[in-house]
């Protein structure tokens, strides 16, 4: 490893990649990811080992605490977890005052950061059993605020967890009770809903992570820093993908289905159009969760009863894009969010609230970088810039401009 204290900043010579696209940013011991061969694992397990052995919690300790739990740590861990589950009752004011048309997003990011007004002892934590405690927090209260920004959606009373479920089953339970009925489990739809969370749950220095990192680098706390990383994630060419791949894929459909036209589109430079869901910036092979995800997508389907007209557009979008020159040479595949959308929509989850569960999977992730970068010290995050701007000049008084 390198001895972070012995770099110096050096004068002179500044080195320029817009995007960072060959730029490590720190050193990192939690996900490796090889995008020539396709190759992603959590601590040295292969993604796809983990999401069809693993539950989401087992992957959220393991990210975040280096290890898989034992069944004793495990049970700790989750007893921690359901303890610190309530969330102060001020907090619904806030939540109150959004307008019903919010982007779950915006209301999350926003609700992530108000949360710090109410845990002061979570904001600046050092030692590792205060790191602990704030972890163990935010993993508790965050499903919470995404099960009331749904609620509140579907104009629907807030519901509470139950201490009896796994964790990813409460989530579904707060999200979906119906009122005034017990609650219905589901396998299938738990299972999907796992597999989901833990395909997502981290991705080495993604936009949203380099965000949080950074973020929590000026020793910003933990909360605030998860916030940051929610806004970074809500952008189309990020996390926001999800969304707008079902939403092209709907207007495909709706179009005709003439998916021939759109694959032009993706290709004409001078039209803004990209094949959502389509290419990524370290992946020049097939993105190792698309291909995990779009054999979960026709199971669900299929355990689920639903026959979807998306799903068969997908694949043809998807059958032509391999086949075609354009995508071929710029090795454009199908990423995490081309057919996770689809399985969303078959857990009867809104269309705009499939980043939320993008964010709640990757959690842990992020959670795993803002301690490791604490733990190791990292400085503060501040890259340099090439000026390209005016030399000196003179100022001119306002009459004169
Ligand atoms: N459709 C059509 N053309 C594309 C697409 C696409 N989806 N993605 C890239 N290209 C083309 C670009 O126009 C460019 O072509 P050129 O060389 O002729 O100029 C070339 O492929 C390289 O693309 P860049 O944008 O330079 O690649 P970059 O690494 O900067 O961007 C990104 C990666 C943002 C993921 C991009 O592929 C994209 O916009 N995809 C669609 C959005 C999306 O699915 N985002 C989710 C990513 S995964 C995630 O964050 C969870």
């Amino acid at each position: 490893a390198i001895d972070i204290k012995s770099l110096r900043p050096r004068t002179g010579m500044i080195t320029l990649d817009p995007g960072y696209k060959n730029t490590g940013s720190c050193e990192s011991a939690i996900t490796f990811l090889d995008g020539e061969k396709g190759i992603l694992r959590y601590r040295g397990y292969a993604i796809e080992e983990l999401a069809e052995k693993a539950d989401f919690l087992e992957v959220a300790y393991l990210l975040i605490f280096g290890e898989l739990p034992n069944t004793e740590q495990l049970k700790s861990f989750h007893r921690d977890i359901k303890d610190e589950s309530h969330i102060d009752e001020e907090m619904k004011k806030i939540l109150d005052g959004f307008p019903k048309s919010a982007h779950p997003m915006g209301v999350l990011s926003s609700l992530t950061s108000a949360l710090i007004a109410f845990n002061p002892s979570s904001v600046n934590v050092t030692s590792e059993k205060e790191m602990y405690w704030a972890i163990v927090r935010i993993l508790a209260k965050f499903p919470v605020l995404v099960a009331w920004t749904l609620r509140k959606k579907k104009g629907l009373p807030l519901d509470y967890g139950d201490d009896t479920l796994g964790y990813v089953e409460n989530i579904h339970k707060m999200m979906f009770k119906k009122p005034n009925h017990a609650y219905e489990s589901n396998k299938v739809v738990i299972e999907a809903l796992d597999k989901l969370l833990i395909l997502h749950a981290d991705h080495e220095q993604n936009c949203s992570t380099s965000t949080v990192r950074i973020t929590g680098s000026s020793h910003a706390g933990l909360f605030v820093s998860l916030s940051a990383g929610i806004s970074a994630l809500w952008g189309p060419l990020h996390g926001g993908a999800n969304q707008a791949v079902l939403e092209m894929l709907e207007a495909i459909e709706k179009d005709g289905g003439d998916t021939k036209r759109y694959m032009a589109k993706a290709k004409d430079k001078n039209d803004p159009f990209r094949l959502m869901g389509f290419g990524h910036r370290v992946y020049k092979n097939f993105d190792p969760r698309a291909k995990i995800i779009k054999k979960a997508a026709d199971q669900v389907l299929d355990d689920l009863g639903i026959d979807d007209p998306i799903l068969d557009i997908a694949k043809g979008l998807e059958k032509e894009a391999l086949e075609d020159q354009y995508f071929v040479d710029r090795k454009l595949y199908p990423n995490v969010d081309f057919y996770s959308g689809i399985i969303y929509r078959a857990l009867g989850i809104p269309t705009d609230m499939f980043t939320v569960m993008f964010a709640m999977g990757r959690l842990p992730g992020w959670i795993a970088n803002w301690r490791e970068m604490r733990l190791r010290n990292e400085p503060i995050g501040r890259p340099r810039q090439v000026y390209i701007g005016e030399n000196l000049r003179s100022f001119v008084p306002v009459g004169k401009r």
